[in-house]
């Protein structure tokens, strides 16, 4: 039996993902789940490890991850992610943080006018490098003259595998995002991987924006994209835009993977909200299209395509949860999408 850790973790990150577990089980999958309810801020706050070697030993011992969020307003620093979330990208070496966008009903994007067309693209995010590598230092930290330095990593490995695995998903077009008129080492490299990635897919189409440019033109015609790759935080922040863009960010899902040895991380997009947390209002569709990506990698795309039309049978009858206009509470809307699978 495939084992699959669960890490609810923070907010409502323990809510929905409550949902997203309840609707794998009903499937019938035959996953067996190892639950780690107890890596959380709390924990962080009390011993100063959220998630210690033993807990990352029942992680390595699984096949995947399906995980809720992290964030705590009590915590402040980077410590705490840096201990959880972005431990388990960079020692699984996670390398591909792919984010689907694709328009859940007409009523919710805010650009209504659908003769802009529906936004339907993959956002593949550098998951290990970039200003997220943990690269860097202080000096003089507390004084007035303290100086802070987060250097951003570009590998030629890192960047030509996030490069090809975007032509390996693409349906017809891939755009290359980066700020090469103001970034010059890495805007360099990235360029070069680019080129060489591109000559290697010569059926797809490649195009490349900068990325303020990218925001914009996903703001005016987000039916132009097919996959974005980008570095760490480009994609950190094109898909949280890409996310409203498509209905909302309840509702946007993501898989952190490693094509190659085949592991997964899969988390909604929208973290853990601290300020609706325990109130039934979160949003349970992120975490339950992030659980179909896990089954779907794992072998089971009908099923998971069956996830995903159950959510937009769902979201379409109005049964959804407040941020989509409806007036479901989470349990509720996880029980609609449920009721439309049988
Ligand atoms: C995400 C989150 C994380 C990130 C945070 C919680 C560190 O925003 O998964 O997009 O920036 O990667
Ligand atoms: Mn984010």
């Amino acid at each position: 039996m495939q084992s699959i850790v669960v890490i609810p973790g923070d907010g409502i990150g323990p809510e929905v993902t409550d949902e997203a577990l309840t609707t794998l089980e009903e499937l019938g999958l035959g996953f067996g789940f190892d639950v780690l309810s107890h890596v959380n801020a709390d924990r962080y706050l009390r011993s100063g490890t959220a998630m210690t070697d033993s807990d990352m030993e029942r992680v390595r011992q699984a096949g995947a991850v399906l995980f809720g969020a992290v964030g705590d307003s009590r915590v402040r620093t980077a410590d705490y992610a840096r201990g959880v979330l972005l431990r388990l990208r960079a020692e699984l070496d996670l390398y591909i943080n792919s984010r689907p966008a694709r328009l859940l009903h007409g009523r919710l994007s805010p650009l209504r006018d659908v003769s802009r067309g529906a936004i339907d693209c993959v956002i593949v995010r550098e998951n290990t490098e970039g200003l997220y590598a943990g690269v860097g230092g202080a000096l003089r930290q507390g004084t007035p003259h303290e100086v802070a330095v987060d250097e951003e990593i570009s590998t030629y490995r890192g960047v030509s595998r996030v490069l090809g695995y975007a032509f390996s998903v693409a349906r017809r077009e891939v755009c290359m995002v980066d700020k090469s008129n103001a970034v010059p080492n890495g805007g360099r490299l990235w360029q070069r991987c680019w080129a060489e990635a591109a000559a290697g897919y010569p059926a797809v189409a490649a195009s490349h924006l900068y990325v303020d440019a990218a925001a914009m033109k996903l703001a005016s015609h987000p039916a132009a994209f097919d996959v974005i790759v980008t570095n760490n935080s480009y994609g950190d922040i094109l898909s949280d835009l890409a996310a409203v863009l498509a209905g909302g960010v309840g509702a946007a899902a993501s898989a952190n993977i490693n094509p190659d040895t085949g592991f997964g991380l899969y988390e909604p997009v929208h973290g853990s909200a601290p300020d609706i947390a325990g109130q039934g209002l979160a949003n349970p569709i992120g975490a339950i299209l992030s659980a179909a990506l896990l089954i779907s990698d794992r072998g089971h795309s009908a099923e998971a395509s069956a996830i995903d039309r159950a959510v937009r049978a769902a979201v379409a009858a109005g049964r959804c949860t407040p941020d989509l206009g409806g007036s479901l509470s989470t349990k509720e809307a996880g029980a609609a999408v449920r009721a439309e699978l049988c």
